[in-house]
């Protein structure tokens, strides 16, 4: 890995004083929010999705107890590290609650949110507490090693930066700054058709695996070009998304708006109320746009959010497998589906001529109730056994997260809101510091778990709790 960032790990030295501002914090947050919450009349989304709220954010969600659930409502309180200080978070979660601090309320839901009930999205972390560890002892653990290879080629750990679109919501240049910080790890990161950031200059990234994530929509041509323009980027491989020509039903975003499709006035005033995202963003780089595919929207659609709309109405809603088999004849390198969530797609897939699949449900971001990528994971790698590379994501947070998903079958995760809470946290630096707490954690649980490689974790190390036996 070239450079990767000094970040010690040493306990919070000023415990008073840090206790004496977060309470003062609190004390002008809930000042705040109770008039905010007078103001705006109306609470945004139900207690189970507090943590997304962006309401009472600058106090209280300092002095929130960290989600562990071993101590939740009770003692010793816990809380997160929010001050900013990158090299003094110590979780994946510290990075989202400096996040949840910086962002405006909207930008923080469009991160965060799911479809309708959100029961894909908590599903997916759900799905992780089924499995609990059965580790040998008496092991010798010395020499461990979490890189591992795909695609015939390394990777430095089992983990891959998921696609997502719109990211300068968070950060200037947020595709950019995700990429870069993937090279310095040496994994790959996947690019959404739908990112702001032209994919000729993120793919002139140096060391970068870059992969290219096709939406299909409009003309074919629109595809054809894409596709041309992505290897033409050099990209490894081109990744078909599934199961998303039909925008998942997020309601949220919708409350947010006005019937033109702009922000309502309370987001607005929200973001007003956010100087330094507003400065680092639109301020600075203006609204933003969807680079790689702009010059494809009628000109007098090509305004933010109005390209956003028409993008979506033009998704391909006839994609098929004649589509994956026409993208295979033009695409000459790897090629990834992504959104499959079965064995029986995954057993088609393979005969349908692609290099790997991504078990995924998006992040419970459009079907909602749909089960998780790790619930059909057992049986998905039964079905296509060892031919096929499997990739998984949603939910991945944690180490033992990584652990779990590799013994259960996958050949490596993908980390979508992991990868942007570092990056809505500090960007280059936010993203590094999320990898490389994934990576210690992956590191730490490998030996704990009595195991020295990637290669010799399987399923006899988990057992699967019986009360959700159910859903395997
Ligand atoms: C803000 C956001 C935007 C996303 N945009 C895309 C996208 O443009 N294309 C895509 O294939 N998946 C997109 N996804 C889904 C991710 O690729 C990935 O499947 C998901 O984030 C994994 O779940 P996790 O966030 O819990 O890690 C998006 C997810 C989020 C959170």
């Amino acid at each position: 890995m070239n450079g990767a960032p000094k970040t010690s790990s040493s306990p919070a030295p000023n415990r008073p004083a840090s206790i004496g501002r977060g309470l003062a914090l609190t004390a002008v947050g809930a000042a705040v929010g109770a008039a905010a919450a007078a103001w705006f009349g109306q609470r945004r989304i139900d207690y189970r999705q507090a943590a997304f709220t962006a309401g009472l954010r600058t106090g209280l969600e300092r002095l929130r107890l960290a989600a562990s659930p071993a101590v939740l409502d009770g003692t010793p309180r816990r809380r997160l590290r929010a001050s900013g200080d990158l090299a003094r978070t110590q979780t994946v979660e510290d990075l989202r609650a400096i996040a949840h601090a910086r962002l405006p309320g909207f930008a923080l839901e469009y991160l965060e949110g799911g479809s309708e009930q959100e029961a894909s999205l908590a599903r997916n972390l759900d799905a992780f507490a089924q499995w609990h560890f059965e580790p040998p002892v008496l092991v010798d653990v010395s020499g461990r090693e979490v890189s591992t290879t795909l695609f015939g080629q390394p990777m430095a750990m089992p983990i891959a930066i998921a696609p997502t679109g719109l990211n300068a919501l968070f950060w200037p240049h947020a595709d950019t700054a995700l990429a870069q910080a993937a090279a310095d790890f040496g994994i790959p990161c996947a690019q959404s058709t739908m990112s702001n950031d032209r994919m000729e200059d993120v793919g002139r990234i140096s060391g970068l695996r870059h992969w290219w994530q096709l939406y299909v929509f409009g003309p074919r041509q629109v595809c054809e070009a894409l596709i041309a323009r992505a290897d033409a980027a050099g990209c490894e491989a081109l990744i078909v998304t599934t199961g998303a020509q039909i925008y998942g039903n997020r309601e949220w975003d919708r409350r947010n708006r006005l019937p033109s499709g702009n922000l309502d006035w309370r987001c607005r005033i929200d973001a007003l109320l956010h100087p330094r995202w507003l400065a680092s963003t639109v301020l600075e780089q203006g609204m933003p746009r969807f680079a790689n595919v702009v010059d494809y929207v009628p000109r007098d659609r090509q305004a933010f959010f109005d390209s956003a709309f028409w993008i979506r109405a033009q998704m391909d809603q006839a994609l098929s497998w004649e589509t994956i088999a026409r993208i295979r004849g033009m695409w000459p390198r790897k090629l990834v589906l992504k959104g499959l969530i079965g064995a029986e797609d995954a057993a088609r897939a393979l005969h349908a001529g692609v290099d790997a699949i991504i078990l995924s449900n998006h992040g419970g971001r459009q079907l909602d109730w749909s089960a998780s990528a790790l619930d059909v994971l057992p049986a998905t790698r039964q079905a296509v056994g060892s031919h096929l590379p499997l990739l998984v994501d949603g939910g991945v947070r944690r180490g033992t997260d990584v652990v779990k998903a590799l013994a259960l079958g996958a050949d490596a995760v993908l980390i979508g809101r992991a990868a942007l809470y570092g990056v809505a946290a500090g960007g280059r630096d936010g993203v590094r510091r999320a990898l490389e707490i994934l990576r210690d954690e992956l590191r730490r649980d490998l030996g704990l778990l009595g195991v020295r490689s990637i290669a010799e974790l399987g399923p006899h190390l988990l057992r699967r709790t019986k009360h959700d036996a159910g859903n395997a």
